[in-house]
C-alpha cells in the first residue's frame, strides 16, 4: 500500500506541526479524545497514531490494524504499553530533543522555589516596592545545599551536571548504581531523603514510582526539605505533601507535575511556600517543534523504513512485510 493512503489517528489535541508535517504523505483523521466510540466503522484500517495523552487498550483493540503509536513527549505513561507489547505495536516517544530544556526548567524551578523570585516580580509589578521597600528576605536558599535526585536518566544527568556548577553536593537514588559518577549513591529513597535537604524527582510515572513520594519520605526530608517536581504528579502523594507543606514537616515545593492534570488542589495553591508550574517544563517553542518533528520522524521512518526511529524499550519491533 502507498504511504499516501496509511491513515495516521489524532486523537486530542496535538502540536500542530506533526499534523502539518505528517498530511503531505498520510491521511490524517481527527477525533476528540481517545474513546474507541468516537471511530467510525472505515477507520478500522488507521495503522498509525500521533498522540500526546492517553491510548488506552479500548482504543487499540478497536483498531485491528494499527501498527505504531508515537507518543509526543518522553513521558509515555499514557500510553498502555503493555497492552501494545501484548498487540505487537510498536509505541515511540521523543527521547533527547528536550533533555536540555527540561533540565533548565528543573533548575529555574529550583531557583524559584527557594528564592520565591516570582513574589518578587509580582512585589515590583503590584508597586510595592516603590510603596512599602524591599521586598522581604528569601527565608530559603540554594547556598549550601545539598541534593538528592530521585531519578539518573538522561535529565537527571543534565539536572546533575547542571547542579555541579551551582557547587552543591549531589546524590542519587535509582534501582542500581551508574557506573563512572562521583556522586553519592543511595540504595533507597528514604535513605537519601534523610540525608539530603533538597529532593529532585525525575522519575516516569510508572506503577513502581506511583506515590512513592509519600508521607515517611518527606518527614525524612524534614523541615528545612524542599521538594522538585518535574517528572510525574503520580509520583507525589499529593495530599501527604499538602499535609506537610502545611505542618512544616518541609519548607517547600516547586511543582510542574500534579496528580490530576491540569486540576491543581486548591488546598496547594494557597500554600505561600510553593512555586507551581503548569506543566512547562519542554514547552518553548524549539523543543516543542524539535518534539513534533520526532513524532512525525518516527511515523514517517515505521513506514518507509520499517524501523521507528526511537521506540520505547519495551517495542523493539520491526515492520512485518506487508
Ligand atoms: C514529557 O516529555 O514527558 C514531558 O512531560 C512533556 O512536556
Amino acid at each position: 500500500m502507498p504511504a499516501s493512503r496509511v491513515r495516521v489517528l489524532v486523537p486530542g489535541r496535538i502540536n500542530q506541526r506533526v499534523v502539518d508535517r505528517l498530511a503531505g504523505q498520510f491521511e490524517i483523521v481527527r477525533i476528540e479524545s481517545a474513546d474507541p466510540a468516537l471511530l467510525t466503522p472505515e477507520l478500522r484500517d488507521v495503522k498509525a497514531i500521533a498522540v500526546a495523552g492517553r491510548v488506552p487498550a479500548a482504543l487499540m483493540d478497536a483498531l485491528p490494524e494499527l501498527e505504531i503509536i508515537a507518543n509526543f513527549g518522553v513521558g509515555y505513561d499514557g500510553v498502555d504499553v503493555a497492552h501494545a507489547v501484548a498487540r505487537g505495536i510498536t509505541v515511540s516517544n521523543t527521547p533527547d530533543v528536550l533533555t536540555e530544556e527540561v533540565a533548565d526548567t528543573a533548575i529555574g524551578l529550583l531557583l524559584n522555589t527557594l528564592r520565591q523570585l516570582p513574589q518578587a516580580e509580582q512585589w515590583l509589578r503590584q508597586g510595592r516596592w516603590s510603596r512599602e521597600g524591599a521586598f522581604p528576605l528569601s527565608p530559603l536558599s540554594l547556598r549550601g545545599r545539598s541534593v538528592g535526585l530521585y531519578g539518573l536518566g538522561r535529565i537527571g544527568l543534565a539536572i546533575a551536571r547542571r547542579l555541579e556548577a551551582f557547587g552543591v553536593s549531589i546524590a542519587y537514588h535509582t534501582r542500581s548504581p551508574r557506573e563512572g559518577l562521583s556522586y553519592a549513591y543511595h540504595p533507597t529513597l528514604v535513605g537519601m531523603a534523610g540525608v539530603v535537604d533538597t529532593l529532585v524527582v525525575i522519575v516516569p510515572g510508572t506503577e513502581a514510582t506511583k506515590r512513592t513520594i509519600n508521607a515517611e519520605v518527606l518527614s525524612a526530608l524534614g523541615s528545612n526539605g524542599v521538594l522538585i517536581n518535574v517528572g510525574r504528579g503520580s509520583t507525589v502523594d499529593e495530599q501527604a505533601l499538602i499535609a506537610a507543606l502545611q505542618a512544616g514537616v518541609i519548607a517547600g515545593a516547586g511543582l510542574d507535575v500534579f496528580e490530576n492534570e491540569p486540576q491543581v488542589p486548591e488546598a496547594l495553591m494557597a500554600l505561600p511556600n510553593v512555586s507551581l508550574l503548569p506543566h512547562v517544563a519542554s514547552a518553548s517553542v524549539v523543543t516543542r517543534n524539535a518534539m513534533a518533528d520526532l513524532v512525525a520522524g518516527n511515523i514517517e521512518a515505521w513506514f518507509e523504513t520499517g524501523r521507528a526511529l526511537t521506540p520505547v524499550p519495551e517495542t523493539p519491533f520491526t515492520r512485518r512485510a506487508v
